[in-house]
């Protein structure tokens, strides 16, 4: 019987099975080649798990340039992935404009299945490739297009602005996309005075505090961030006096009053970057502040995050997998592509104008 990887296979068989494939032994020459990545992440990876990391690094870089791959890694992937295999890393946005740039004929997605089905919306003839596709996420999967459909029918004439956390069918129905980073600029340049806002209601409400329009609203939220609240800021204010805390618009209101900042994943990193505190608590995923700390010294990274089980689907193994299999490959309905591209395009046209 032929070995395979699926998205089931426990983590120490894929990597017996992977053993079949390739030399997966920590050799001088693999510790040479990997010694820049391990001292990025030196602070995270413990010294003796180190040789069983370096070979998947190794063997991974090694497999891109043979398929003619690019990988493309969100903000949320692990230390090893980021910092160890990625090519391009950054927010939802800036992935997303990246996909419109690549040369290679391979992407293999580090992210989560509606980031993947967005590159191949901006790339339809390359292979798309996302190494788990049970990475989902709670906002995808909390609106249906046939939900759209009904809220048009309810607001009739009222422009859809939909985060690009959403399925390829739902942005086909959808006027405009948008992400953490731009929403408020999407929401004030398209026309009229109200706005259908789906389906995170918490970025929703936030922009909502910011905007001179009528936001609407769906009953989506981040199961990541949607968690957080004001009595943890407190607890955290209480803990760290001295800490900056930041946060992600996808938590609820509350919570973004209570901070220093919020922004998406790539407006944190700069504004921890650009700022420099001597502490701070990032409130959002926790590979986050991992991989800022990483590239950033003098500032102490201190714990206040959830994981994100979707993000987390993604690993070394099933990379290495994807890549010499293939596989999973992410398709989009023909009838699909067009309008959903669209909405993709419209957003990142409007996110150029304002700069
Ligand atoms: P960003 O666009 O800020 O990277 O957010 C994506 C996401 O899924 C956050 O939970
Ligand atoms: Fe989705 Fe939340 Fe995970 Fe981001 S962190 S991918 S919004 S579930």
């Amino acid at each position: 019987m032929v070995q395979t990887i699926n998205a089931i296979t426990p983590l120490d068989e894929a990597r017996t099975i992977l053993a079949g494939h390739f030399d997966l032994t920590y050799s001088k020459a693999i510790e040479r080649s990997t010694a820049k990545v391990f001292d990025r992440v030196r602070d995270k990876i413990p010294e003796i798990e180190w040789p069983f990391y370096a070979p998947l690094i190794f063997q991974i870089n090694r497999l891109k340039k043979e398929k003619d791959a690019v990988i493309l890694a969100h903000n949320y992937q692990t230390p090893q992935i980021y910092h160890g295999v990625a090519d391009i890393v950054g927010d939802s946005l800036q992935l997303a404009i990246e996909a419109t740039k690549v040369t290679q004929s391979v992407i293999v997605q580090c992210g989560v299945h509606f980031m993947a089905e967005t590159s191949k919306l901006l790339n339809p003839d390359k292979t798309v490739l996302i190494p788990d596709s049970r990475a989902g996420c709670s906002l995808a999967s909390s609106i249906t297009v046939e939900d759209v459909l009904a809220m048009r029918a309810m607001y009739p004439g009222v422009p859809v602005v939909t985060y690009v956390n959403t399925s390829a069918a739902v942005k086909a129905v959808t006027d405009v996309c948008c992400t953490s980073s731009n929403a408020l600029d999407i929401v004030n340049r398209v026309d009229g005075d109200s706005v259908i806002m789906i389906p995170d209601q918490y970025l929703a409400k936030n922009t909502a505090k910011k905007t001179k329009k009528k936001v609407i609203t769906w009953a989506g939220a981040c199961e990541v961030h949607e968690t957080f609240t004001a009595e943890d800021i407190s607890e955290l204010r209480h803990a760290y006096p001295t800490a900056k805390i930041i946060a992600h618009p996808e938590c609820p209101p509350e919570v973004i009053d209570a901070v220093d900042f919020a922004g998406s994943t790539a407006a944190m990193i700069d504004w921890v970057k650009s700022t420099r505190p001597a502490r701070v608590v990032m409130v959002t995923e926790c590979s986050m502040s991992d991989n800022v700390a990483s590239e950033t010294t003098g500032v102490d990274f201190l714990r206040g995050c959830n994981i994100c089980p979707h993000m987390k689907r993604i690993n070394l193994e099933n990379v290495l997998w994807s890549l010499h299999t293939m596989s999973e490959e992410v398709t989009v309905p023909a009838e699909i592509i067009a309008p959903a591209r669209l909405a993709v395009e419209r957003m990142i046209e409007m996110s150029r104008k304002r700069d």
